[in-house]
């Protein structure tokens, strides 16, 4: 499974590169406009420092301007996916982007019936939102689960990007279904090194260590 990070914060972004865990990030409006600095520039920053896929998403709601704003997001940087919303002018947009070999990274995606549309669109990237279908007491990973199902029976190449991920157990649920990608808030990534009887068990063997008053590497080592 890739992990791409959901932040438009650089800083966050490169606490976290050294572990070699960043496959990708995705950014959204949002994301942008709480870092209350200009968009390009958040962009360029994160696309000087990851390679993999950035998503930077347009804001138009025509096709004819979301087409506009698509071509200068994709001009950014060379791993830029495009993020379209999934509507109708966003698919138009999706197809007519995807065919000049662009990445696109349909978003806000609610229903098995939007990621067949995503994926005959031509799309790199469908974006499931599991959290905000929990919101509502739906089942975001059923949706996953169903997603996974209709791209496997068709062969379609569009990569499943589980998005508002809010817990472990989208992660892991999400991983046991097959689902290609999870974009994670940075806290969530922090939290999978974690677990209580990994910290007992190694404050066991240091403090036994400790006991033989050796050292791996002795002074004259
Ligand atoms: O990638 C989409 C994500 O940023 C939305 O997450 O928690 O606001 O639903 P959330």
């Amino acid at each position: 499974m890739k992990f791409f990070i959901d932040t438009a914060d650089i800083e966050q972004i490169k606490e976290i590169l050294p572990t070699g865990l960043v496959d990708g990030v995705t950014t959204n409006p949002s994301l942008i406009a709480k870092q209350g600095k200009d968009m390009r520039g958040i962009i360029e920053s994160i696309c000087e420092i990851v390679k993999g896929p950035v998503s930077a998403e347009v804001t138009a709601t025509d096709y004819e301007n979301m087409k506009k704003e698509g071509l200068y997001l994709s001009s950014i940087a060379k791993n830029i996916a495009v993020k379209v919303p999934l509507t109708e002018d966003g698919l138009k947009t999706c197809r007519e982007l995807s065919n000049k070999g662009i990445m696109v990274n349909v978003t806000l995606c609610f229903s098995a019936g939007q990621a067949i549309l995503a994926a005959k669109s031509g799309a790199t990237f469908i974006s499931p939102f599991v959290g905000r279908l929990d919101d509502i007491n739906e089942s975001g990973i059923g949706l996953i689960k169903e997603i996974y199902e209709i791209y496997k029976n068709y062969n379609f190449q569009t990569s499943i990007l589980v998005a508002s991920v809010r817990s472990m157990e989208h992660i892991i649920e999400s991983a046991k279904i097959g689902a290609q990608i999870a974009t994670l808030p940075p806290k969530l990534i922090k939290e999978l090194f974690i677990h209580p009887l990994t910290d007992k068990g190694l404050k066991a063997f240091l403090e036994d260590w400790k006991k033989t008053g050796q050292k791996i590497i002795p002074d004259n080592g």
